[in-house]
């Protein structure tokens, strides 16, 4: 890996879901030049297995590595879940990898919580990567998950606000799951986008966490411990899919909060 603090930093989710990671990104390391990749030909990875997500996060990191990218972030807790041990082997000591639920998980031991709930994709949740690792840090803390896989489509169609994305997110809260936790992990990207409603609904009663200023903490820190971050742009930001819609860019304009191009890049031939 050389040591050019110039290069860009790699960002990378099933779609879109992960611009709210790079928008957190953006705004914390504003000199940092991103190249975004969303893989929207095999949106959702949620529903998908955990080989087939590996093997789209490997092609997804091969493609960001010959970017150069001197950090690759993993926009998508669904990917973390399932590829982000296999990436680090795989590339090993060619750049830094960031994941987006170790951060979180971090987050929660700092502070005393007693009952955790996670809410995320079927993949996510499966894989029951929060339960394991929370409990590794403190075998104390009580973890409630649950699969809610009617968000991210809802959030995506635009239904993050309104009577029936408030009817979805009560239906899913009111679970006997979620009942007695004191602080709830939004633990896929697409969620900070119904965090308010989310909280509208506990009224302060349980903490909220999402991953996207925790995670773009955890890159900076990891930057600059390896000297490594920059101290000026050096380019355009790029954001490549590898499929698409019109839909696509009217909804990274709602994730990324301001207007950008979307770019297509087949990495899969
Ligand atoms: N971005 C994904 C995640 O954080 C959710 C969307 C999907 O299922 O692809 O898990």
């Amino acid at each position: 890996m050389h040591s050019s603090s110039s290069r860009p930093i790699g960002i990378f989710d099933s779609g879109i879901g992960g611009l709210t990671v790079a928008k957190a990104v953006h705004q914390a390391l504003p000199d940092e030049r991103l190249i975004y990749f969303g893989d929207t030909i095999h949106l959702p990875y949620g529903d998908k297995s955990a080989d087939a997500i590996r093997y789209y996060a490997l092609k997804i990191s091969k493609f960001l590595l010959e970017q150069d990218c001197k950090m690759i972030i993993i926009a998508c807790n669904s990917a973390s879940s399932a590829a982000y041990d296999l990436l680090l082997d795989f590339f090993e000591g060619k750049t830094l990898f960031v994941n987006v639920v170790d951060p979180l998980v971090k987050k929660v031991l700092e502070k005393n919580y007693r009952h955790v709930g996670v809410i995320a994709t079927k993949a996510t949740i499966h894989s029951s990567i929060y339960k394991n690792k929370i409990k590794a840090g403190n075998q104390h803390i009580k973890v409630s998950q649950l699969a809610t896989p009617l968000l991210a489509p809802m959030i995506e169609e635009g239904f993050y606000s309104g009577d029936i994305a408030k009817g979805v997110i009560e239906n899913y809260l009111g679970q006997p799951e979620l009942q007695g936790i004191d602080v709830l992990l939004l633990a896929c990207t697409h969620y900070p986008l119904i965090r308010k409603e989310i909280e509208n609904y506990y009224g302060g009663k349980v903490d909220i966490l999402d991953s996207t200023d925790i995670v773009a903490d955890e890159a900076q820190r990891l930057l600059k411990n390896a000297g490594l971050l920059a101290d000026k742009k050096s380019g355009e930001d790029h954001f490549y899919v590898s499929d698409y819609t019109v839909s696509f860019e009217q909804a990274a304009r709602l994730f990324y909060k301001e207007s950008i191009t979307l770019e297509v890049k087949q990495i899969y031939t």
